[in-house]
């Protein structure tokens, strides 16, 4: 099977890979990534003989018709993805996220690839702290945020080319990811690598926000199983049970440190800053059969400050410039 991975230099693609890598011997994979700020080789250094990687960008339409007529699927996480980045500037969440899914849609279309799109259960908005309901298929989209916004509207392009072309694609929504390769703007690699360096922990407000941590790994074998069982033109929720507030992140990183549990400091809160999500992932766990396998979250935040110790050369470069860059909005 020829797989077309776009955005496979970054966080979740680059792990999506060196899964397939491992699990699909017959897989042949081409990565498409512009390598962004946010994209890095070296994330695919360790399956670098297998894959092919072409640096460009979902944008470029004769470069993406030629990949797209290479492939026999094409799995699209291609995207501007730091909801503080998209209040600083929104263009490139535009750019990247509504036309550049477009212009996949465009090609799968012409050549009858089949599709599919990775998005974000941030297209729903955010419920209440105390409401019991999680985001369901059916919940009403409600975007928060440039980022989120970019997000719904790529997934309705997906819909309208689903229903009036026959484009053959699936869609998933996925909860907050962690692991190895997360960029350290991000909450969890941020918090760790500043622990790495001797500092606090920065929480944004109160740290009350909730996110449903979910490890890349199982985000990524769900993935696989609605590529391979999923039925066309439906959208799968994945999420791993796996609900905590910020505080209670930042504590268990903090133990996991060996320091104070009041050892970090409250910043500035994000404008907009979504209260919390929480999935329900029946329809992927009784139709499809999927079930996550990191289910202690601590194990995997344990297993994932292992990786950042481990990999300073990955993640150092960055560190620097994404700090200044908080520390114009005082965060
Ligand atoms: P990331 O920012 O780590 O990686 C994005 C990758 O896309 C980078 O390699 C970047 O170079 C590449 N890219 C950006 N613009 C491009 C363009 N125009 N053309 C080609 N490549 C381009 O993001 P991530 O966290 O790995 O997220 C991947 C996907 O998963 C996104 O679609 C995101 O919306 C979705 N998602 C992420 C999470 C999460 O917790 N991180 C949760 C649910 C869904
Ligand atoms: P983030 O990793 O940016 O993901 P998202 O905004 O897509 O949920 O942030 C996760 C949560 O952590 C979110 O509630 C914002 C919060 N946060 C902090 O408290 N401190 C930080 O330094 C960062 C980057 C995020």
């Amino acid at each position: 099977m020829r797989v077309l991975v776009t955005g496979g230099a970054g966080f979740i693609g680059a792990n999506f890979v060196q899964q397939t890598v491992r699990e699909r011997p017959d897989a042949e994979v081409t990565v498409l990534d512009a390598l962004t700020y946010a994209g890095d080789r070296g994330s695919l250094a360790s399956v670098a003989e297998r894959v092919t990687l072409v640096e460009g960008s979902i944008t470029d339409v004769a470069l993406v018709d030629r990949l797209v007529g290479e492939s026999d699927v094409v799995v699209h996480f291609a995207a501007e993805s730091h909801n503080d980045n998209s209040l600083d500037d929104p263009s490139p969440f535009v750019q990247t996220n509504l036309v550049g899914t477009f212009t996949l849609l465009e090609a799968v279309r012409k050549h009858g690839t089949r599709f599919h799109h990775i998005s974000t259960d941030e297209v729903y908005g955010d419920l209440e702290l105390d409401d019991p309901a999680k985001f369901t298929p059916e919940t009403p989209y409600n975007p928060s945020s440039p980022y989120s916004s970019t997000k719904a509207g790529s997934d309705l392009l997906v819909r309208a080319w689903v229903r009036s072309f026959g484009v053959a694609a699936t869609i998933s929504n996925c909860s907050n990811n962690y692991g190895p390769y997360q960029h350290v703007e991000k909450f969890i690699p941020r918090q760790i690598t500043n622990l790495i360096d001797g500092l606090r922990p920065r929480l944004y407000g109160a740290g009350l926000n909730v996110r449903d941590w979910i490890h890349v790994e199982d985000h990524n074998a769900a993935v696989w199983t609605i590529i391979d069982k999923g039925r066309i033109g439906e959208t799968y929720l994945i999420g791993a049970d796996g609900e905590r507030n910020n505080l209670e992140v930042v504590r268990t990183l903090l133990e996991l440190f060996g320091r104070e549990p009041d050892d970090f400091d409250h910043v500035a809160d994000r404008p907009g800053h979504d209260l919390r999500y929480a999935i329900d992932a029946t329809r992927l766990r009784d139709e499809l059969g999927w079930a996550p396998r990191y289910t202690e979250f601590k194990d995997g935040l344990a297993a994932t400050i292992d990786w950042y110790r481990a990999n300073e050369a990955w993640w150092r470069p960055a560190k620097a410039a994404t700090e200044a860059k908080y520390a114009r909005t005082g965060q």
